[in-house]
């Protein structure tokens, strides 16, 4: 990597700021253990911004994101703006961010975590070795389609689902080359037996399919998948799908890792990469340091793999998160009334995480 990495934060709402500490916290400590130089400025997004600034993205943060070399986001969206139109709530600063970054792949690994299968409310044998990519078109679809409006005098509201064959092309390739250096397979999925926005999107993958032979291409309708993810989770390696339906299976795939709080994920393809983990701002927990920061700190490795070309970093914050949930730590979504489990507390939590990353280097500073 290059001599320094300076990453943006917009920890945002909710957790959000709980998360992304213990986060942080991670990768200083894998600076300090190699040596790197990683610099972190912080801006707002999201309702701490609005209360700020009157608006979910102030312009500072779109600036001070475009100048860094990685952005990593915690969480927005708080009940305070329930009643705001979309454009004006939190959540619309979260939106306007990715498409000022402009990365279309959102790429959403679930893992079943070995040791955390009896926390999944699946049965162990269904999760056990499940390992799916989702890899979510970020900027099209219905989230950012023209035209929308909620019209209150005709008492009628429309959003558009729309897709352009060159968004779907390469959204498409960075799901056949990621799978082509994993199990090899593509699952695509739309609602071509309905929406004809589908039937180019199954018609584009199956093109782009042509370029890698070695991989296998299957299409799945969106409803089908929503069952199949929880009937047979192993069966999936990259999952590729459109905004909408990407941020509806994802949220279920965290039933596979035994809660939502374990997700992480990476917005690849555009002048910076955003990271995020897939849960968002949980107000019910927020400000109770009981909220899970796993899924945190695994996007932090993401940062590491995606925007520092530190892979073995990145890999071994993963081993760490590994070693400390097969040691028994559990945030409370974890422990689900586990008699067994140690309650741990968000920063218990990282300084776990933490702990072990030093002590694996401590064992084996030869082979790093
Ligand atoms: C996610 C979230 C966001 C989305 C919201 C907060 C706008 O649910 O990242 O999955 O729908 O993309
Ligand atoms: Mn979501």
């Amino acid at each position: 990597m290059s001599q320094k990495l300076n990453i943006l934060t917009v920890a945002g709402d909710g957790i959000g700021p709980e998360v992304t500490g213990e986060a942080v916290r991670v990768l200083q400590s894998v600076a300090d253990l190699g040596g790197y130089n990683f610099a972190f400025r912080e801006e707002l997004i999201g309702g701490v911004a609005i209360r700020a600034h009157g608006k979910p993205l102030p312009d500072s943060t779109v600036k001070a994101a475009l100048d860094s070399d990685a952005v990593l986001l915690g969480a927005v969206g708080s009940n305070e703006f329930n009643a705001l139109p979309p454009g004006q709530r939190p959540e619309a600063g979260l939106l306007k961010i990715r498409a000022e970054l402009g990365g279309f792949a959102n790429l959403r690994p679930s893992f079943a975590w070995p040791g955390l299968s009896q926390n999944s409310p699946l049965r162990a044998e269904v999760v056990e070795g499940a390992d799916i990519l989702f890899v979510r078109e970020l900027l099209g679809g219905l989230y950012f389609g023209e035209p929308r409006q909620w019209d209150k005098d005709q008492g009628a509201a429309w959003n558009t689902m729309r897709y352009t064959r060159d968004e779907v092309v390469r959204v498409a390739k960075v799901a056949f080359e990621l799978a082509s250096k994993r199990r090899k397979k593509v699952t695509s999925v739309d609602k071509a037996n309905v929406l004809e926005v589908s039937q180019l999107w199954r018609a584009t993958v199956t093109e782009v399919a042509k370029a890698y032979p070695d991989v296998a291409l299957e299409h799945q309708y969106v409803d089908a998948m929503a069952m199949h993810l929880m009937n047979q989770p192993r069966s999936y390696d990259v999952v590729l799908t459109e905004n909408l339906f990407g941020d509806i299976l994802s949220d279920e795939a965290g039933v596979i890792t035994g809660s939502l709080g374990m997700l992480p994920s990476a917005t690849i393809g555009g002048k910076v990469n955003l990271y995020e983990p897939v849960h968002g701002s949980a107000p019910d927990i927020a400000g109770k340091g009981i909220a899970n920061p796993l899924g945190a700190i695994l996007t932090a490795a993401m940062v590491l793999r995606y925007s520092a070309g530190l892979e073995d970093e990145a890999t071994a914050i993963e081993t760490a998160v590994k070693q400390v949930v097969s040691d028994g730590y559990r945030t409370a979504d974890l422990a689900r009334g586990d008699q067994s489990a140690k309650v741990t507390s968000t920063t218990e939590m990282g300084s776990k995480v933490r702990e072990v990353l030093v002590g694996a280097r401590a064992q084996a500073p030869a082979a790093r």
